[in-house]
């Protein structure tokens, strides 16, 4: 079966096709919308419908030739249904919906949560259910118990800011632009990570929950203190920030890890990209198997739609409902 897979949550348009005899995507387009949303220091709803509108079309085209296959030979569509902004998911969905039912052939919804922590099976070794899963994003910090395929049951989560938005609204305060989670990266390498004891939220609580909120609010008024701040004054405060992350991360993950008795941990979302947080979860927990998709699967990406759709499409019914679900609880799927 070839799954086309679409990507338009949020700032990325990302198209793939995924072939499950040869279990592999045959072929891939990311386009980023971030320079555009950088002017406004983050992203603009309205303007990231408009560009995906403009990207998709080209986009599907440019994938399907460079597959070797024709539009017809393509068994299934698969979009992203939610969660995410709620123009660029119709989109999405509404033009999914439409190859579809040109070609005669079945879409279905996707959960970007989920697909971004299936896409990690893709790998060789896999991992295999039941897994801890560590998904860190712009939009989420969840801990969950990965029980099979669609069976995921939530531990723990942030009670305020998501992790990529921390990293997001640090890079604010710092001026380093949009997105903020790469940029603190590169300078964090300059700095100093112990410059600064920034706190470690909520990890002296016996729950699995985060909270990224006050953090940032520390960060803020350190950078506050300084009339005129250098290059390495800013580098030791990312540094520092980016430690504070990881460690929290760390901490929590390894809580989760012996509350659920799993030894296998897969991580997923934008976040997992940052090598300072992947090295620290590696060496700070040598007895687990933890799994990462590959750096560029990490941030949203048209594979991880077309990989995850290939679970489900068989199952579904060519449906004409724009049924997108811009808030959507993972523990809520419903792909019986
Ligand atoms: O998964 P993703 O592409 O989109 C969502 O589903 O939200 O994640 C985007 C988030 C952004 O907040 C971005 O700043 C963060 O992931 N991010 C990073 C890195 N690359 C992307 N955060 C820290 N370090 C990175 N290298
Ligand atoms: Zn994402």
């Amino acid at each position: 079966m070839k799954v086309l897979g679409i990507e338009t949550s949020c700032d990325e348009t990302g198209v793939a096709i995924f072939d499950t005899d040869k279990n592999t995507i045959v072929s891939e387009q990311l386009y980023s919308q971030a320079a555009k949303h950088a002017l406004y220091g983050g992203v603009v709803p309205e303007l990231a419908s408009r560009d995906h509108l403009k990207k998709l079309i080209p986009l599907i085209e440019l994938t399907v030739q460079e597959s070797g296959y024709t539009l017809n030979e393509i068994d299934g569509i698969a979009y992203t249904a939610g969660p995410g902004l709620r123009g660029p998911l119709l989109i999405g969905a509404s033009t999914a919906k439409a190859i579809a039912l040109s070609l005669g052939k079945p879409s279905v919804g996707v959960h970007h949560m989920e697909a971004h922590l299936l896409i990690n099976l893709l790998e060789d070794p896999a991992p295999s259910f039941p897994f801890l899963t560590l998904l860190i994003s712009g939009g989420h910090c969840l801990l969950i118990n990965s029980q099979s395929l669609g069976s995921y049951q939530i531990i723990g989560q942030t009670l305020d800011d998501a992790v990529g938005e921390a990293f997001d609204k640090v890079a604010k305060i710092l001026e380093l632009g949009y997105p903020g989670g790469p940029k603190i990266e590169v300078l964090a390498k300059e700095g100093d990570s112990s410059a600064f004891n920034f706190p470690r939220p909520m990890t002296n609580k016996s729950n699995l929950d985060f909270s990224f909120s006050g953090l940032k609010t520390a960060v803020y008024y350190e950078y506050k203190k300084y009339k005129k701040i250098s290059n390495n004054q800013k580098a030791d405060i990312a540094a520092s920030f980016q430690a504070a992350v990881a460690d929290t991360l760390l901490l929590k993950t390894r809580s989760a890890l012996i509350e659920t008795d799993l030894n296998e941990l897969v991580i997923g979302g934008g976040v997992a990209s940052n090598k300072f947080i992947r090295e620290r979860l590696v060496t700070g927990l040598k007895e687990t198997k933890i799994f990462f998709p590959p750096i560029e699967r990490c941030t949203d990406n048209g594979a991880m739609i077309a990989y995850a759709g290939s679970f489900y499409l068989k199952e579904t019914e060519q449906n004409m409902s724009l049924d997108i679900k811009p808030r959507w609880p993972l523990s809520e799927l419903n792909h019986g």
